[in-house]
């Protein structure tokens, strides 16, 4: 299949993938790069425990006529909630609830001619419902992707508002199924704007190496509302480049081309100002170029082998709890890794905001991304496959173009069952159609005990990955002690790289005593000595994201003056405390990353 061909086909299933499950507008990318007006800010809020929302038409935003009418809502009376932001953090009696909350949002716009105006919302779990001026604009279904919606009809001069009804509940069908170990934050966690764009706009593009060249350039732009060929110009000023494309009718554009470029890594992650316009639109984007690939046990950035010193993250905030989502709570988080010595972060257990891969691209960490297939999923359901092949679309489209993004993972401990190995295996082709130039992992957890002190990884999905991401936790859950680990044999699939995304345990910071007594600091930083050295003996050991960076809240974490509802695996307190654990790992990444300069 020619290279155009393959290219058009990628764009038109990104484009197709909204349309099929959720009808939003296509996805809008790199919204930084766009004219924007933002709706962020202090919202009103109705919390609706029983979903009468609805039928009492509360889109409509009314208000009394007169005295005598009977109007059982009201906005204007309302309290309020902060967008973006989960609801859970911002008020106590909603810490654990699960439901609808309304939101009303009121501005005032003017109008641009030949302008079209799209909504545009970086994340809100679980699922939205959106209206402007009391005309539904659409729904959308899933927590951590972004999705839009075009109002160039229905948004007005003056006065306008919208409302989205947003509901956190957790169902068997949905993505992520309904046990988790994270909490389950509700609302519109992400920011919320206003989009002008011309009539004619660049919708979506890709600009990135060829996959296994370093020199070649391989990309697409795709345009929405040209129905005529148009031109095209791609500019990489710092390196030289200027090309003209011309679109084909329906708005697509294929481009390669040579080009002498700083490659992207750990330790230059250099960026370009990359610049496109075509049909009176224009953006810019900073972008950086690397090629990353697996090479028998091996993975190889710009062609040279890489160990990855990775710590997993979850997308909650330090200090203040709720939901990450400013580019503060980004550094605080990213700055921590680097203190760590890392240079890759598992962003778990779904997409993080698009601020913290663009910090990442500019920290120069490389990421594993990874969409919510987490646990016991509904296999069977046609929706669920399909919600969560949109989810994966939409991470992909929006994060294509970063160089620090160089692992989708497909998946997170999921239960060894026929329709499973389908499901998964039906993501990870519809991955490799999306993006054939990153690797393709998921977290696998499933062993035998061929004998003792032996452990074989013994999951069939593992042979359609690319690189084998496994979770265990020897010396926390199950009956090894952490010395146990010294003695410990593992059997894996040596031909692909092997990233070790979880061990760890629990430590609640400031607890002290001997290292055999369970949430003692003593305790976690003896089992990370003993699991670290055993893992440095696995020859197919590619990289690390050990369990956690910091303790997070979870639902699951009941012990009463220790967990509180948080999962203590943190290196890090929430309040910021590096437990002894975090020192062990970071004289680890640092004797490693000193033994990797010396080859
Ligand atoms: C699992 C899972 C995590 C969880 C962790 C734990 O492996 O992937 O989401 O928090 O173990 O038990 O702490």
């Amino acid at each position: 299949m020619g290279a155009a061909r393959k290219c058009l086909l990628i764009a038109t299933c990104l484009f197709a993938a909204s349309a099929v499950a959720a009808p939003s507008s296509p996805l809008i990318t790199n919204i930084p790069g766009r004219t924007s007006i933002s709706l962020n800010g202090t919202w009103r809020a109705i919390v609706d425990p029983y979903e009468t929302g609805t039928s009492m038409r509360l889109y409509e935003n009314a208000k009394s006529k007169t005295p005598r009418n009977l109007l059982e809502y009201d906005f204007d009376t309302a309290g309020t909630l902060n967008v973006p932001g989960d609801w859970n953090s911002q008020r106590a009696e909603l810490f654990f609830y699960e439901g609808s909350v309304w939101y009303r949002k009121s501005f005032s716009y003017h109008k641009r001619d030949r302008s079209r105006v799209f909504v545009y919302f970086g994340a809100a779990n679980y699922k939205a419902s959106v209206y402007l001026n009391a005309q539904k604009l659409g729904d959308h279904e899933g927590g951590f992707t972004p999705f839009d919606f075009e109002v160039t009809d229905q948004i007005r001069e003056g006065d306008n508002f919208l409302v989205v009804e947003v509901n956190n509940q957790r169902k068997p069908e949905n993505v992520p199924g309904p046990m988790t170990d994270f909490w389950n934050y509700g609302g519109l966690t992400r920011d919320v704007s206003l989009i002008e764009l011309p009539e004619i706009f660049i919708q979506d593009y890709w600009v990135q190496l060829a996959k296994g060249s370093l020199n070649e350039i391989d990309g697409w732009v795709k345009l929405d509302g040209a129905s005529a060929p148009q031109q095209v110009t791609l500019e990489i000023p710092a390196a030289g480049i200027k090309q003209q494309i011309t679109s084909d009718g329906k708005g697509y554009a294929h481009f390669r081309f040579t080009a002498k470029l700083d490659l992207w890594s750990p330790e230059n992650p250099k960026l370009y100002q990359v610049m496109l316009s075509a049909g009176g639109d224009s953006l810019r984007d900073e972008i950086g170029f690397r090629s990353v690939e697996a090479r028998g046990s091996k993975i190889l950035l710009n062609g040279r082998p890489i160990l990855l010193r990775g710590i997993s993250l979850h997308e909650e905030a330090a200090f203040r709890g709720g939901k990450a989502f400013s580019e503060e709570d980004d550094q605080t988080l990213l700055g921590w890794a680097q203190e760590l010595g890392c240079n890759f972060v598992r962003l778990v257990h779904y997409p993080h905001n698009e601020k913290m891969i663009r910090l990442a691209d500019r920290l120069g960490l490389m990421v594993w991304e990874e969409i919510p297939v987490y646990w016991a999923t509904a296999w069977e359901t046609p929706e669920t496959l399909q919600n969560a092949k949109q989810q994966l679309s939409d991470v992909i489209a929006r994060d294509h173009n970063r160089a620090a993004v160089v692992l989708w993972s497909v998946a997170n401990e999921t239960p060894l069952e026929p329709a499973r190995l389908v499901f998964l295996k039906s993501l990870i082709e519809r991955a490799r159609m999306l993006d054939n130039t990153r690797l393709i992992s998921a977290a696998l957890n499933h062993f035998e005990r061929p004998a003792p002190n032996t452990i074989a990884l013994t999951d069939p999905l593992a042979d359609s990955l690319d690189v084998v991401g496994l979770n265990e936790y020897l010396g926390w859950y199950g009956k090894e002690r952490p010395e146990d680990c010294d003695h410990m044999q593992w059997i894996l699939p040596n031909e692909k790289p092997l990233i070790v995304s979880e061990f760890g345990g629990g430590a609640l910071s400031g607890d002290h005593g001997d290292s055999d007594t369970r949430w003692t600091e003593e305790y976690q930083a003896n089992l990370y000595e003993h699991q670290l050295s055993m893992l440095k003996r696995i020859p197919s050991l590619a990289g690390l994201s050990p369990w956690v960076l910091m303790d997070f809240y979870s639902p699951r974490r009941l012990l009463p003056g220790v967990q509180d509802y948080r999962n203590r695996k943190g290196l890090v307190s929430d309040r910021g405390e590096r437990k002894q654990a975090f020192h062990v790992l970071k004289r680890f990444y640092g004797d490693m990353k000193e033994s990797q300069a010396e080859k």
